[in-house]
């Protein structure tokens, strides 16, 4: 049987679909599979992990909070996602570019699967691929209450920078880590992709 010949649009969509080892980085919008997907990681997930990640309440079962809340910032955001065996999301990060040189970040992990190295784990790949996107700061904005995350980002080297009301920012800068970060995933993803479904 000669190989099928990939699908176009299907290579289209996959080249902005990078998978960087676990992690899954998508810069387009979510497919209503993938929506669902997101669905289970939010029934799975505490209200009380929700209001830390986000910075409020809100009813995260309502599809329309939901899809407000979770959606790629159009052009300027990045979803990055931890699936494990059988394809449920763990821990979703979101990255949202401030200035060519500058983006946001900030992560939830699934609530029966914290404290198993996870946060660190999509933290630490999400670095890689901002510098890999020739980003130079993360800047995240934490709760004070957070001791958790605040832990985290002290953990990975976060340093704190500024003070806003009840949350503090913290930056990284991805110099530090750039030519590591161009060294650990050749070959092109966009290349491996199209191999991968060839
Ligand atoms: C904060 C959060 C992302 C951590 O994820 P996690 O997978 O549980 O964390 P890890 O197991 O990778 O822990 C890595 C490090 O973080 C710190 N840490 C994580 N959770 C912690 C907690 N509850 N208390 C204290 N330290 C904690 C520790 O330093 C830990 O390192 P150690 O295991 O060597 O002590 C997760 O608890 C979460 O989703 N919280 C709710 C959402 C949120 O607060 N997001 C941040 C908004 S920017």
């Amino acid at each position: 049987m000669p190989p099928a010949i990939p699908d176009e649009n299907k290579i289209l969509r996959l080249r902005r679909e990078i998978r960087h080892g676990e992690s899954v980085a998508l810069a387009r919008a979510l497919t209503e599979s993938e929506w669902e997907r997101v669905r289970a990681f939010v029934r799975r997930t505490s209200r009380e992990s929700l209001r830390l990640r986000f910075g409020q309440a809100a009813d995260f079962l309502d599809d329309h909070t939901l899809k407000r809340f979770f959606h790629i910032v159009n052009g300027r955001g990045e979803m990055i996602w931890m699936p494990e065996q059988g394809g449920a999301i763990c821990a979703i990060a979101h990255l949202v570019r401030l200035s060519p040189v500058e983006a946001e970040i900030a992560l939830i992990v699934r609530s029966d699967c914290t404290r198993r190295g996870i946060g660190e784990k999509l933290l630490r790949a999400t670095l890689v691929h901002a510098a890999r996107q020739g980003l130079g700061t993360l800047s995240a904005l934490v709760l004070y209450e957070n001791t958790g995350m605040l832990r985290l980002a002290r953990k990975v080297g976060f340093e704190p920078r500024k003070s806003c009301g009840v949350a503090i920012e913290l930056e990284f800068d991805l110099r530090q880590i750039r030519d590591t970060a161009m060294a650990a995933f050749a070959p092109e993803p966009a290349d491996a992709i199209e191999a991968a479904i060839r």
